[in-house]
């Protein structure tokens, strides 16, 4: 279709004048282009373009989140943007074997010239990171700074001001917080539970002791593993062993947070719980994914610099696999499975919360 001057055109609605003319190799401009430097400047910037639009579905989750009752249709669509988020997230990864057509030694053509810029300064690799909920005492050190320090003085306090904000982590944790039916009228989720538990314990112990098939030595050798089991589930019954947990940095989601969490994982086939346990579990696809795209980074360096420093100044590959290994945001709705029993040791809901609660019910409302 023809130009004129009402109509919308394409390239003036992408603004893609600006967009296609934003690529300005360094080896260009000193008069001596490295061919792969283009590819390098296209990937770096279509990453900050994903992640923008990564940063667009959070703040929109986090929306959601900040209300005072989330109700079913928040954390649906909450569910949908995570989703995005994933997909954004798969993109990313396997946009790493692109920039892997570049070999070590074309990158070695144009590296030199890139110091001391380094993705660690990427302002918005920072705010999803501080937005998720990775405190900086979670963080690994820059040397003995802060992450911060290489940033230019007003990207460092646009970081710092996601940092004050509240995470989709303590949301989250808030959320489940407010939960209405850990305690409901005769039902007590936590007490209940822990009957179960301890029953499970007690049958588990019993099934080794009283087998006819093991000698005395397997019984003594398997009863002792059995402790560890034992240990693990005193770490969350006992309340006062959690707070310790999470004080010392083992843990960090609330006892009351993980109860519900539990809840909600234990009770995931009652539909009025299947769009929470949906939400919990693709938080923990956005970190398994955010790891996964940490380890391609760690190597994809590997590949490109081996052992030598990063342009930004940290120990290079060492330094980003240590992150991968850490920097992670929602370990502890992972570290759920340790405590779910089987469907057949798991006490029955009440009739009056299958049937009337939604999420968001308060028990203020209920008639029956
Ligand atoms: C030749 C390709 C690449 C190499 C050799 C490389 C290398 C590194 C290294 C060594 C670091 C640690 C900081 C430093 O000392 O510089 C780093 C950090 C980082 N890079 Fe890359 N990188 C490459 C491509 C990319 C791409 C395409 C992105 C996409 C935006 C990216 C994003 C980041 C981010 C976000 C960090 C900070 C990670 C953190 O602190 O956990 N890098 N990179």
């Amino acid at each position: 279709m023809k130009k004129d001057s009402k109509s919308l055109y394409y390239k003036d609605y992408l603004k893609l004048d600006e967009l296609l003319s934003s690529q300005s190799p360094r080896s260009k401009e000193l008069g001596k282009e490295a061919h792969d430097e283009t590819l390098f400047i296209i990937v770096h910037q279509v990453y900050e373009l994903w992640f923008k639009l990564f940063l667009h579905e959070l703040d929109f989750i986090l929306k959601l989140f900040r209300e005072k009752e989330v109700d079913e249709s928040n954390i649906g669509r909450g569910v949908e943007s995570l989703n995005r988020i994933l997909e954004i997230q798969q993109l990313s990864i396997r946009q790493i074997r692109l920039l892997e057509t570049m070999t070590a030694l074309n990158f070695l053509e144009f590296r030199d010239l890139l110091f001391p810029a380094s993705g660690f300064q990427s302002v918005q690799f920072r705010m999803i990171e501080n937005k998720l909920g990775l405190d900086e005492n979670m963080r690994l050190k820059y040397g003995s700074s802060s992450y911060k320090m290489p940033l230019a003085k007003p990207d460092a306090s646009e970081v710092t001001k996601t940092e004050k904000e509240p995470s989709l982590f303590k949301l989250v944790e808030a959320w489940l917080e407010r939960t209405p039916f850990l305690e409901f009228k005769n039902f007590f989720f936590w007490d209940q539970y822990s009957e179960a538990v301890n029953n499970m314990l007690a049958e588990d112990k019993r099934h080794i002791s009283e087998n006819p098939n093991l000698s005395a030595d397997e019984k003594t050798f398997h009863l002792k593993e059995y402790a560890s089991t034992e240990a693990n589930f005193e770490a969350i019954l006992n309340e006062d062993a959690h707070h310790v947990l999470v004080r010392e940095g083992h843990r960090r989601l609330s006892h009351k947070a993980t109860q519900a969490a539990l809840l909600i994982f234990l009770y995931r086939d009652h539909p009025i719980l299947h769009l929470p346990f949906k939400f919990l579990s693709k938080l923990i696809d956005l970190d398994e994914s955010l790891t996964a795209w940490r380890q391609q980074h760690a190597l994809l360096a590997q590949r490109m610099i081996g052992t030598k420093i990063g342009t930004g100044g940290t120990t290079g590959n060492v330094y980003l696999s240590k992150a991968a290994e850490t920097h992670k945001v929602f370990t502890d709705f992972a570290n759920l499975s340790t405590y779910l029993i089987p469907r057949s040791a798991l006490p029955d809901l009440p009739e009056n919360i299958v049937k009337n609660l939604g999420f968001y019910y308060s028990p203020e409302s209920d008639e029956s």
